[in-house]
């Protein structure tokens, strides 16, 4: 197995950001797996579906191509809400764990980020992080990141949003979202990104050094 690193957490904690240079640090190869629910929900909406609508949001997973992940339209405030809506569905989180089981299976390693990577995706993960911040802080972040991006969004809606979202990822039946018993908490809601991957990277390494000793 290679040196596997999942990076969970709830929108904004800043979790991407810390994946990306992760895998840059090591050169392994990073999975944003938010990106393939986006991507699923918004295939749904493409094609005049409904998210209410599990088949169809069944059907969009297993059409899903790799193009349909590039782009701004994922990146949207409106794929992170269809994202969440069709991240519920059973059949559609099959579909996408085999794509990520794949990718996480890489050697000599890889980075994920998600919301069920330590505990569904990859529960054998050498290193795992759970990254957090206060609801307010990743508002704000989220909130700077839209505006940049062109969106006429206000702070006390992406506050609104990202409650409603915290609340649906945290209670669904299947693979909700919640930290590993494993992993290491990361609260980064008064640290720059520069402070969080500091310390993301120390908890790597620890990881990384008792690895080492376990592999021999
Ligand atoms: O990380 P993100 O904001 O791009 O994720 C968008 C939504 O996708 C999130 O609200 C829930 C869902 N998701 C998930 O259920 N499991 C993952 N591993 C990643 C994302």
């Amino acid at each position: 197995m290679g040196f596997i690193i999942a990076v969970d957490g709830p929108a904004a904690s800043g979790k991407g950001t810390i994946a990306v240079r992760l895998g840059a640090l090591y050169g392994y190869p990073v999975l944003d797996s938010g990106l393939l629910y986006r991507a699923v929900g918004m295939k749904v909406l493409a094609e005049g579906g409904d998210l209410s609508d599990e088949a169809a949001a069944t059907a969009a997973a297993r059409s899903l191509e790799p193009a349909e992940l590039e782009g701004p339209v994922v990146r949207t405030r409106a794929a992170g809400e269809a994202a969440s809506r069709v991240a519920i569905y059973t059949p559609v989180r099959a579909v996408l764990r085999d794509f990520q089981r794949a990718f996480a299976a890489q050697e000599p390693g890889a980075v994920i980020d998600g919301r069920d990577i330590g505990t569904v995706i990859a529960p054998h993960a050498p290193a795992k992080l759970y990254v957090t911040a206060s609801a307010e802080a990743r508002a704000e972040r989220r909130w700077k990141q839209l505006v940049s991006q062109g969106e006429a969004v206000t702070y006390e809606e992406i506050l609104v949003d990202i409650r409603t979202r915290d609340a649906r990822d945290a209670a669904r039946a299947d693979s909700p979202m919640v930290a590993a018993p494993d992993a290491v908490l990361l609260d980064t809601t008064e640290m720059t990104i520069d402070a969080a991957f500091d310390a993301a990277r120390r908890i790597v390494e620890t990881a990384r050094s008792r690895w080492e000793t376990a592999k021999g």
